[in-house]
């Protein structure tokens, strides 16, 4: 694979690469063989499975210690074995541990061109305070870009996701991070002409900062969304008209404390003793269902629960669960 031909995420195995010959062998038997769980989606040019993997949870965060870094690999392998394509990162996760893990642990699949890497650029991990910083100027997106790219070991990153930071939850900018979204996405196209990145993908934005960037050519939208938060169905819906994938962060409520767990919630419970299936499971079955333009990227540290949650691409949640579900949050929509 050429990958400055490949028009995605492709991966160098110049170095770091754990492993050898056979599971390069591996690697593309499973190309071609393994189904896409959750079905497909063309995202920044290539076709990818629904079911992704968010690997947020595989680094330090906040203060919490990573996981040994052979689980981490071990997970992320696991995934791919399991039909996964699309995995999510940020250079920020761990202050770079996130993308040396994902860099590591896909170094065998090296000629694979069906793997899209998306990333998040608009913060740096503020060491030692463990505190995301805002990094929002458009040199600092380029130079966040060059070490996404660097840490990563590719030529070009399949998606890049420009995280704003002026809407809640998380950072806040202020002073002269306040940065006008139309330098960003000049910035951000500059990149993509040179090669560097596929795709531009927004994050934590508002209906009319969407609007506003859609003539760059946006591909992919990242806001906090799942069952029990559909605050930006709007936006939802506008990339459904659009074509943009909608990759909700937080589909199982996150790890973090104050943020509502999905499979915590009765109904969902409920829905998961009638089918056989487990609460997360139709969490995620419900996200997969409710609109064809969305893409999971899960987060888990565990084996068990990445296999749990691909499998939930498998689930059919017929119109009464759906309708029963649907109703545990009132659709908010800029129509309403
Ligand atoms: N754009 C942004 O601003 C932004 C912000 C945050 C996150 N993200 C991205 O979104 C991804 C997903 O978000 P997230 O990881 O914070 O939240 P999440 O996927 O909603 O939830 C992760 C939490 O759910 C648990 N979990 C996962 N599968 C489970 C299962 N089958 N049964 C029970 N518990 C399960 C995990 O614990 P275990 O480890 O024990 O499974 C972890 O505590 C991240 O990895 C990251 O790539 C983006």
């Amino acid at each position: 694979m050429s990958m400055a031909d490949a028009g995605t995420g492709g991966i160098h195995d110049a170095d770091a690469a754990p492993a050898g010959i056979d599971d390069r062998e591996q690697a593309r038997m499973t190309d071609t063989e393994i189904p896409r769980p959750g079905g497909t989606w063309t995202l920044a040019g290539t076709p990818v499975a629904r079911i992704g993997f968010g690997v947020m949870q595989l680094a330090e965060l906040n203060g919490r210690p990573a996981i040994p870094a052979a689980d981490a690999i071990a997970i992320i392998r696991r995934a791919l074995e399991l039909g996964i394509t699309h995995f999510d990162t940020a250079g920020f996760y761990g202050d770079g541990e996130a993308n040396g893990r994902l860099r590591a642990a896909l170094a065998p699949s090296a000629d694979r061109d069906d793997i899209v890497l998306a990333t998040k650029i608009g913060a740096v991990d503020g060491q030692p305070s463990a505190r995301l910083v805002p990094a929002q100027k458009p040199a600092e997106l380029r130079a966040q870009v060059e070490s996404n790219l660097a840490e990563l070991g590719v030529d070009r990153l399949g998606v890049v996701n420009l995280r704003r930071a002026d809407n809640p939850p998380g950072i806040i900018a202020t002073g002269d991070q306040i940065v006008d979204l139309d330098d960003q996405l000049a910035e951000l196209i500059a990149l993509r002409d040179e090669g560097k990145l596929a795709g531009i993908g927004l994050s934590n934005v508002r209906l009319d900062q969407l609007q506003q960037a859609l003539p760059a050519g946006i591909v992919a939208v990242q806001n906090y969304y799942n069952l029990l938060n559909r605050e930006h169905e709007d936006l939802l819906e506008l990339c459904q008209r659009e074509g943009i994938a909608w990759v909700p962060y937080f589909p199982l409520g996150s790890a973090f404390d104050g943020i509502a767990k999905v499979a915590d919630h009765q109904e969902v419970q409920d829905a998961a003793a009638a089918l056989g299936a487990t609460p997360a499971q139709i969490a995620l079955a419900w996200l997969l269902q409710h609109s064809g333009n969305i893409l999971l990227i899960t987060g888990t540290s565990n084996l068990d629960h990445l296999v749990e949650n691909t499998a939930a691409g498998s689930i059919h949640l017929d119109e009464a669960t759906m309708a029963r579900l649907d109703r545990l949050t009132p659709e908010v929509s800029s129509r309403g």
